[in-house]
């Protein structure tokens, strides 16, 4: 008891210093907070620039640190002695920013154990085989769209397109696709933020039927195996029954809002530049050069971040056990020390696939190899047959600091 006054206060100073240092941040601009206002959320890249002027670090106002220097988020990205808050067991749709139960939201040793089970799904084999199917998918949905001669690019074709990728990789049935779609649409667009009570009780709805759709596939894939991921996680029997829907829920919301947005930011940013347009239109076999600058150039992932285990020190900044660092991805594919010019929209640019678009470390995103061939493949199809394709209004964007990309976005081919 006589020790009480004492800690009380410890933790009253604690809380002082604390508080003086959110109200400094507040006071000096909280330059990361700026971000996730309208002009960060049209425009984050003059933000990333300001972060990068002010310093490799610059403090956020939850007692935090943000960085935007390419290097300083690869290294922390690649470390050990940082990680990802580990996320309960309890999916929980209306928390937008929690990773969930998945590897996404694990450290070492759980992370390596889930990522070992997935990671045979993605192999190099197993990615091309895919090729025929994104083909398809993406010309059916050309032929389409050259009947109407103007449409909504965000509906017509870069959402189909992942989605037909995504149902095959999971290996969900015809009678379910439609719902699953549309469940796993509510779910993913929940990233964006959730929007009140009725908002909050629709992605539970959601999730629960989600779940439904799972538990029974699992049910399914155990006595009729076929080769889709959910058949090669279900085989390696590592899993915990728990961990089990959680991960196919990861693989349905981080293969598919993330494609979606990088195929809209893709026909943006050949908008903004039509000589590069003109130069994939010449030579379409560009296209797998261009996927890269293009995921450089305006990243649908705009940041991570990660906390570290204990008291230590990256380019000269004191980080202290349990401090959380964002890596601003964005600002760091911008970053002059690694991209020469970098505001300038490339096609050949030599090292453009030094991006950090798909992160580092142990969690480098394991859907990049199909990320990429649909990104190329869908390119080289629009650059062939709809090489008049440009954006005929105004683009508007996902109301989300986090994923960037449009929702809408109207497009003329004719
Ligand atoms: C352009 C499209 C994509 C982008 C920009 C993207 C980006 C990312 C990023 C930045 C991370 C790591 C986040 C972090 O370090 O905190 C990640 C992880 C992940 N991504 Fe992707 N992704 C894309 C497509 C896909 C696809 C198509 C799939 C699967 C179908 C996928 C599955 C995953 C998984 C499972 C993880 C977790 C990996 C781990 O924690 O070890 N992603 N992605």
């Amino acid at each position: 008891m006589g020790d009480l006054p004492r800690a009380a206060r410890f933790f009253a100073s604690l809380y002082a210093d604390r508080a003086a240092r959110q109200y400094a941040a507040r006071v000096r601009g909280d330059l990361p907070a700026r971000l996730a206002m309208r002009e960060g959320r049209l425009d984050p890249y003059p933000v990333y620039e300001r972060v990068r002027e002010r310093g490799t670090f610059v403090p956020n106002r939850f007692g935090g640190l943000a960085t935007a220097d390419h290097a300083v988020c690869d290294e922390i990205l690649r470390s050990r002695r940082f990680g990802v808050q580990p996320a309960a067991w309890t999916y929980d749709p209306t928390d937008p920013e929690l990773a969930g139960p998945s590897m996404l939201g694990a450290n070492p040793p759980d992370h390596g154990r889930l990522r070992r089970v997935a990671a045979p799904a993605f192999g190099p084999r197993a990615i091309d085989s895919y090729r025929p199917l994104i083909t398809k998918r993406i010309h059916e949905l050309v032929d389409a769209a050259e009947r109407e001669g103007e449409f909504d690019f965000v509906a017509r074709v870069a959402s189909p397109l992942p989605i037909a990728v995504i149902t095959s990789l999971l290996g969900i049935p015809g009678e379910h696709e439609t719902e699953f779609v549309r469940y796993g649409m509510a779910i993913g667009g929940a990233l964006t933020g959730v929007r009140g009570i009725r908002h909050a009780r629709e992605l539970q709805r959601a999730d629960a039927a989600l779940d439904a759709i799972f538990t029974e596939l699992v049910a399914l894939r155990r006595h009729e195996p076929g080769d889709d991921v959910i058949s090669t996680i279900v085989a390696a029997d590592e899993l915990h029954p728990a961990e089990l829907k959680p991960l196919c829920t990861l693989l349905l919301i981080a293969g598919f809002e993330t494609t979606v947005n990088a195929l809209g930011n893709a026909v943006l940013a050949f908008a903004a530049h039509p000589g590069e347009w003109e130069r994939l239109v010449a030579e379409p076999s560009l296209a797998t050069e261009a996927t890269e600058e293009v995921l450089r150039y305006d990243s649908s992932v705009q940041r991570t971040d990660r906390f570290s285990f204990d008291d230590t020190e990256i380019a000269g900044q004191p980080i202290s056990a349990g401090q959380n660092v964002q890596i601003l991805i964005g600002g760091a594919n911008r970053d002059p020390a690694v991209f020469e010019d970098p505001a300038h929209f490339d096609l050949t640019r030599p090292n453009a696939s030094s991006h950090l678009s798909f992160s580092s470390g142990i969690h480098y995103c394991l859907g990049q190899p199909l990320a990429r061939l649909e990104l190329a493949i869908a390119l080289e199809a629009l650059a062939t047959r709809l090489p008049r394709l440009r954006v005929s209004g105004r683009p508007r964007y996902r109301p989300s600091t986090l994923l960037r990309g449009p929702l809408r976005l109207p497009v003329a081919v004719g």
